[in-house]
């Protein structure tokens, strides 16, 4: 994909007004059937010194959704406190994210971007983002998808002193076949103080695309890191209840996010 990032937004509307018209897949499953996998069940308890190819392979079947594996487009690897503290864990994510997005970029064949990406790493504390450069002083929370990141991958804490911030994911690309809508019957873009927009599902919607074809995976934190596939055909949305801040002085909200989106080809 050498689409340049002005343009994402152009694919994303397209990819959406187009899953209307997919067919039925061969092996239909309930929507994130199955998303969770056990870090217990790939990694000793005291951790390895490289990351198990298994572990890779079990987090990209549930990401990819179109190589035969039918995947989720989502997953939610648990156990991490068995294994790590909470600096280790991050470095375990970070390393994992390059294998896992190696692995979902080789499957992707000619609709991911090859050789041209760029991943990312970074830290953000809700409550606290930069407001001259998102905005808002707190993560998006509506469901959409994000503009121009291809995968991307949170883990959450530390965390405290709130209530509400439950993780929600939309299999959107099931739910627009299903009744045949298109991007205008659904989606608004967002307003952001920087170019470009995300499409964000319209309010009403909420509800009928969550009873249908959605998750809501409760409160995420330390011990766990979700994997979202943010392909623009991929027709997966995620977003969060509001966060409910109860004890001002010891609020902390931070994840440790991984992405990755492609850049163009020179
Ligand atoms: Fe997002």
């Amino acid at each position: 994909m050498t689409t340049p990032m002005t343009d994402m937004m152009t694919a994303r509307r397209t990819a959406l007004n187009a899953m209307a018209d997919l067919p039925e897949p061969a092996a239909a499953r309930r929507p994130f059937a199955g998303v969770r996998v056990r870090l217990e069940d790939h990694l000793p308890p005291h951790g390895a010194r490289d990351i198990p190819p298994g572990l890779v392979t079990a987090v990209a079947d549930r990401l990819v959704r179109d190589d035969g594996t039918h995947g989720a487009g989502a997953a939610v690897l648990t156990g991490l406190s068995r294994s790590f503290d909470l600096p280790a864990a991050r470095a375990f994510h970070e390393a994992l994210f390059g294998r896992v997005w190696d692995e979902v970029n080789r499957r992707s064949g000619p609709q991911g971007p090859g050789d041209h990406y760029r991943i990312k790493v970074n830290v953000t504390s809700d409550g606290a983002i930069p407001l001259e450069l998102y905005g808002s002083r707190w993560s998006f929370k509506q469901l959409h998808m994000d503009r121009d990141a291809l995968l991307f991958s949170h883990l959450y804490g530390p965390a405290a002193g709130f209530g509400g911030g439950t993780l929600r994911l939309v299999d959107i690309r099931t739910y627009m076949r299903r009744r045949a809508l298109r991007f205008d019957d659904l989606f608004e873009w967002s307003r952001e103080p920087t170019p470009g927009s995300k499409p964000v599902l319209r309010a009403e919607h909420e509800g009928p695309a969550l009873g249908e074809c959605g998750i809501d995976l409760g409160r995420p934190g330390p011990d766990e890191i979700v994997y979202v596939n943010n392909f623009p055909g991929a027709g997966v949305l995620h977003g969060f209840t509001p966060v409910v801040p109860e004890d001002r002085s010891s609020f902390v909200r931070e994840f440790h996010r991984c992405s990755v989106k492609g850049v163009p080809s020179c």
